[in-house]
C-alpha cells in the first residue's frame, strides 16, 4: 500500500513532469491579506498573479499547501469529526497555470495522474462543469464539457450549478467556473441499487469530490460585478487526505496513515479504544485527531493562541479539542501536548517548522489546556444548568446573556456552547450574544477594520518597484487608488508604479513622507503591503492624479527606524550567543521610537543575562561592522547559517541581511544602517513575559537611547537632591525605607493607646440629655479615621439610649463622626446619615454619610465646629 508521504510525492512528481516548478507551501497563517486570517486555499499566495498584479515566478507551478477552513467563506468546523472527511487543517494539493495552460491540459492531466498513476478505478469517477448562470451572464462552460468527453462517459459529466461549480475565494477577489472531480468509495453492491451520479454533491459520506479545477478568468469586485481578468488561469486542489484514503481503500479519512499514527497514541494515552463509529466517543477521537494538526501547525508559524483574531481561531480550535476529550474520553488533565513530539516527526519531512520548534509549541499548548481545563467543569455545570433551565421551561434557546457569560467567566467560545447546545437540541440566540459581546468594548477591538471601495485603475497592470532600500525620493506615477473608511474616518490608498517608502513588513513600520503632484503636496500616513502590491495612505487625493509625483520619504524618521532595525539584529544574535539557539523571534516591531522584540524562552531574564546581552550587542555597535545586504539563492543563505523566520513567506531569491557572517545572517526584507556605529549606543528598557514560552524585550539605540539614558539619569539626579545628596544613594534609600517602616509600627502603636486614652474619657465625660447619653467631644487627633474607630471601641461599651459626636480639626479641616445606639434607630427613629447631611455637613461645609448608626463626615470650613455639639444636642 502506497504510504501518504508516497502518494504525495507522486503529485509533485508528476506535476513536475509537465513542466511545474515544485514550490513551498506558504504559512498557514496569513500576514499581508486583510481579507483572510489563514490560507484557505492552495492559490491564496497567487492572488495577486492571477489579478495581474504581481510577476509570477514561472508559469506552471505545484505545491502541497497547509490550509485551514474555520473562518469566513470557507467554514467547515462544525462538520470536522462528526463526519470523516471534512477536516480544519488539511493539505491542498494544486497544480497552477499562470496565463499559460488552460482546460485541455488541466483536465488531461488530472484524468492521467488519477487513472494512470494513482490507478484509480475509472468507473468510479464522475465529473461536474459548470452549467452557466443567468442572472450573472455566465455561459455554460461548454469547453470543459467537450475536453471531459476524450476521457469519460458522457453519463458520467454532470451538470453543477454556480454554487457548487462557480469557484471563488472570498466576498472579492479571483474567481471562475470550475469543474470537481467526484469518486463513488461505496461497496459493489451499494453500487447496484443506487446509481453514483445521483449522489454526487449530495454529502454523501462515500461519495466525496476529491480534486477541483478552476478556471481563473474574473475578479469579483465588491460592487458585486465580474470583471475579467487580463489573463486566464488554472488553479487546481485536491485535499491530499480525501486522495489517500481512496487510494489507500478506506471508508475513513482518519483510517489512513495521516491520522492512525495520532489516533494509537491517543488510545494509549486515554486507555480507550476507537472503533469508527458515530459514537461521541469515536467523534472525540476525531476531533483530536484533527484539531490537534491545525493547532500545532499555527502555532508553528507563528500564531499564538490568544482573544482575538486569528489567535482567537487556534485558541477555539484547541478548546473544542479539550471539550471533547473532557467529556467523552473522560481525560482531565491536559492531553493535546502529548501528541505534539510523534506528529512532528510524522510531518518532519514536508514541514519542518514543527520539530524545529517542538519544545516550544509543547509548551504553548500544554499551558492553553491548563488555563481552559481550570474553568471547563464549571462551565460545563453552568451549561448543565441552563439546558435543564430551557428543558423545564420549555424553552429551546439558550438566551445570548447565559452564552455569553460561559465565554466571559468561562471561556467557552461560541461555537463550543452552540455545540453543546445542539447536543441537547437547543439552540443558541447568537443575536443576544452579539449584543453583549458589543457592550464589552474592550473585546470589540476589531482589528482595524477597513472598509474599501473598488481600486480605480489609471495604468493598467503595472507593478510597483520598491527602490527604497537606497532611494529616498522618486519622480513617479499613480498606477491605482481607492478611497477607503477606517474606524470611520474616510481616507485613501494610492499605489505607485515606483516607490520609495517602505511597507509595514516584518515587524518593521510603514514609511510616511509626502507626495507632490503638479505643486500640490499631500502627506502620506502610512505604506502597508496587500499581498505584493504597496499602497501608500493619504488623507486627500491629489487634483492631479495623472500628473507626474515626486514620492519623498521622512527621512529622518526612516534613519531612526533603520537604526532600531539592525539594533533588533545584533540584539537577536546577542540572545542566541548569551541564551541559546532555542530562542527564536516570535515576534517583533521596529520604529523610530524604540523596538520590541519578542522570542521563545522559558524564564525570565536574570540582571546579569541582560547585562551580558546589552554588552554584547554595545560591543558590535563600537566594532562598527558593515552591514552587508545580499541577494542570494535561499539554498545558499540557510548554509551560511541565516536565520530565517517560522511562518514567514520566501522565494527563491532571498534578501540576506550579514552583521558579520560569525556573528549575525538573517533573511530579511527590512531597511538597515549601513554600518553599526550609527546605532551609537543600545540599552535595554524593558524584559517582560508575553505568553507561554514568549518573552519579550524592548530596547531603544541611537537618539532614543540617549533621551532615555538622559531621563534616567535626570530621575537618578531628582532622587539624590531630595535625600539631600548621600554618598551612597541605595544605601540612603534603604535607610528610609526602614525608618519609614518602622515610624509606621510607632504610629500604629501610639494611636492605639490613644484611642484607649481617649476612650476611657469620654466614657467618664458621658451626660444625659433627655434619658439618652450623649457624648460630645472635640478630639484632638491627627487621623480623620481614629473618629470611626473610636465609635467602633465605644459601642462595645455603651448601653441603653446614646448619641456620641466626636470632631476634630486636623490640619485647618473639620472631622465628624456619629455613633447612634440601635435603640436610637428602632425607637426614636433617628438616623446618622441623615443627621450628618443635614445638620453637620452644612455647618462644616462639608459632605458624608453612612450607615443609620454610624455615619462620618468631612468638610472645609472647621471655624463652627463647636456648634455642632449644641445642635444635636438640642434636637435631643
Ligand atoms: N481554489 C480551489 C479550491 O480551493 C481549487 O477548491
Amino acid at each position: 500500500m502506497l504510504t501518504s508521504a508516497e502518494i504525495r510525492q507522486q503529485f509533485l512528481d508528476f506535476f513536475a513532469s509537465k513542466g511545474h516548478k515544485i514550490v513551498p507551501s506558504a504559512p498557514i497563517v496569513l500576514k499581508n491579506d486583510p481579507t483572510l486570517l489563514f490560507t484557505n486555499a492552495g492559490m491564496n499566495q497567487f492572488k495577486d498573479i492571477f489579478l495581474g498584479l504581481q510577476q509570477p515566478a514561472a508559469v506552471r507551478v505545484a505545491d502541497t499547501q497547509k490550509c485551514l477552513r474555520v473562518s469566513g467563506k470557507h467554514n467547515d468546523l462544525e462538520e470536522v469529526g462528526v463526519d470523516t472527511y471534512h477536516h480544519t487543517m488539511f493539505e491542498m494539493l494544486g497544480n497552477w497555470s499562470f496565463g499559460d495552460y488552460f482546460k485541455p491540459e488541466a483536465i488531461a492531466w488530472s484524468w492521467e495522474l488519477l487513472t494512470n498513476i494513482y490507478h484509480v478505478d475509472k468507473e468510479r469517477l464522475y465529473v461536474t462543469v459548470f452549467e452557466g448562470d443567468a442572472t450573472e451572464g455566465l455561459p455554460e462552460d461548454v469547453e470543459a464539457h467537450t475536453e471531459w468527453s476524450k476521457w469519460i462517459a458522457p453519463e458520467k459529466i454532470l451538470p453543477g450549478n454556480k454554487k457548487d461549480n462557480f469557484w471563488e475565494m472570498g466576498d472579492t477577489g479571483p474567481c471562475g467556473p470550475c469543474t470537481e472531480i467526484h469518486i463513488d468509495c461505496r461497496t459493489d453492491a451499494e453500487r447496484l441499487t443506487i446509481d453514483g451520479k445521483t449522489l454526487v454533491n449530495k454529502d454523501h459520506p462515500q461519495v466525496i469530490e476529491i480534486w477541483n479545477n478552476v478556471f481563473i478568468q474574473y475578479n469579483r469586485l465588491k460592487n458585486g460585478k465580474l470583471e475579467p481578468l487580463p489573463a486566464k488561469h488554472v488553479d487546481t486542489g485536491m485535499g491530499l487526505e480525501r486522495l489517500v484514503r481512496v487510494i489507500q481503500n478506506k471508508t475513513s479519512n482518519y483510517d489512513t496513515d495521516i491520522f492512525t499514527p495520532t489516533i494509537t497514541l491517543t488510545e494509549q494515552i486515554t486507555h480507550r479504544k476507537y472503533n469508527n463509529t458515530q459514537s461521541k466517543q469515536d467523534i472525540a477521537f476525531r476531533v483530536i485527531a484533527d484539531h490537534i494538526r491545525a493547532i500545532a501547525f499555527t502555532i508553528a508559524d507563528g500564531q499564538l493562541p490568544s482573544n482575538s483574531g486569528a489567535g482567537y481561531v487556534v485558541r477555539r480550535i484547541l478548546r473544542r479539542a479539550v471539550r471533547y476529550y473532557f467529556s467523552y474520553l473522560q481525560y482531565k488533565q491536559p492531553l493535546l501536548f502529548q501528541l505534539i513530539p510523534a506528529l512532528a516527526k510524522q510531518f518532519n519531512h514536508v514541514f519542518p517548522e514543527l520539530q524545529q520548534q517542538v519544545d516550544f509549541v509543547v509548551k504553548v499548548i500544554k499551558e492553553e489546556e491548563e488555563a481552559f481545563l481550570r474553568t471547563l467543569d464549571k462551565g460545563l455545570k453552568k451549561m448543565d444548568e441552563l439546558i435543564e433551565q430551557a428543558k423545564k421551561t420549555i424553552h429551546t434557546t439558550i438566551d445570548g446573556k447565559s452564552a455569553f457569560e460561559l465565554f466571559d467567566t468561562f471561556g467557552f467560545p461560541i461555537d463550543l456552547t452552540k455545540l453543546i447546545a445542539v447536543e441537547n437540541n437547543l439552540q443558541v440566540d447568537d443575536k443576544g450574544f452579539e449584543a453583549e459581546m458589543q457592550l464589552q468594548k474592550n473585546r470589540s477591538r476589531a482589528a482595524g477594520t477597513i472598509d474599501a471601495d473598488d481600486w480605480v485603475i489609471l495604468q493598467p497592470h503595472a507593478f510597483t518597484e520598491f527602490i527604497g532600500y537606497d532611494t529616498l525620493s522618486i519622480e513617479t506615477k499613480i498606477v491605482q487608488y481607492r478611497k477607503v473608511t477606517a474606524k470611520g474616518k474616510q481616507a485613501y490608498q494610492v499605489v505607485l508604479n515606483a516607490t520609495p517608502f517602505y511597507a509595514e513588513s516584518g515587524g518593521q513600520v510603514g514609511d510616511t513622507g509626502w507626495l507632490t503632484i503638479a505643486n500640490e503636496t499631500i502627506a502620506v500616513t502610512d505604506t502597508r503591503k496587500e499581498n505584493n502590491v504597496f499602497i501608500q495612505f493619504t488623507e486627500t487625493l491629489p487634483a492631479q492624479l495623472n500628473e507626474p509625483v515626486i514620492a519623498s520619504i521622512n527621512i529622518p524618521r526612516r534613519k531612526a527606524i533603520m537604526a532600531h532595525h539592525t539594533a533588533t539584529h545584533l540584539l537577536h544574535a546577542a540572545l542566541r550567543k548569551v541564551l541559546g539557539t532555542h530562542v527564536a523571534q516570535k515576534g517583533s516591531l521596529v520604529n523610530e521610537a524604540y523596538l520590541r522584540f519578542d522570542f521563545s524562552h522559558f524564564a525570565k531574564l536574570t540582571d546579569k543575562e541582560l547585562e551580558n546581552i546589552t554588552a554584547l550587542v554595545n560591543e558590535k555597535i563600537r566594532e562598527n561592522i558593515p552591514v552587508v545586504v545580499q541577494t542570494m539563492k535561499k539554498e545558499d543563505a540557510l548554509k551560511m547559517g541565516a536565520m530565517a523566520l517560522f511562518g514567514e513567506k520566501y522565494g527563491d531569491e532571498v534578501r540576506v541581511v550579514i552583521i558579520d557572517p560569525s556573528y549575525s545572517v538573517e533573511l530579511c526584507g527590512g531597511t538597515h544602517v549601513g554600518s553599526t556605529g550609527e546605532l551609537g549606543i543600545f540599552a535595554i528598557q524593558h524584559e517582560t513575559a508575553v505568553a507561554a514560552g514568549v518573552r519579550r524585550i524592548e530596547a531603544v539605540c541611537g537618539i532614543a537611547a540617549e533621551q532615555w539614558m538622559q531621563q534616567q539619569l535626570h530621575t537618578l539626579q531628582e532622587a539624590k537632591t531630595l535625600l539631600k545628596n548621600p554618598k551612597d544613594l541605595l544605601k540612603a534609600i534603604e535607610q528610609h525605607l526602614e525608618e519609614n517602616a518602622l515610624l509606621k509600627k510607632q504610629v500604629a502603636y501610639l494611636e492605639l493607646k490613644q484611642i484607649e486614652q481617649i476612650q476611657e474619657q469620654l466614657l467618664q465625660q458621658a451626660d444625659t440629655v433627655n434619658h439618652t447619653h450623649f457624648i460630645g467631644k472635640l478630639l484632638d487627633v491627627m487621623q480623620p479615621d481614629i473618629l470611626k474607630k473610636l465609635c467602633f471601641q465605644l459601642k462595645n461599651q455603651l448601653t441603653g439610649n446614646y448619641v456620641v459626636v466626636l470632631a476634630a480639626n486636623i490640619s485647618g479641616k473639620p472631622h465628624v463622626a456619629v455613633l447612634l445606639s440601635e435603640t436610637m434607630v428602632t425607637e426614636k427613629k433617628w438616623d446618622a446619615n441623615q443627621l450628618i447631611k443635614q445638620h453637620i455637613a452644612p455647618i462644616i461645609k462639608g459632605s458624608g454619610g453612612g450607615q443609620k448608626t454610624l455615619a462620618t463626615a468631612g468638610g472645609q470650613d472647621a471655624s463652627n465646629l463647636h456648634n455642632i455639639f449644641q445642635t444635636i444636642q438640642s434636637l435631643l
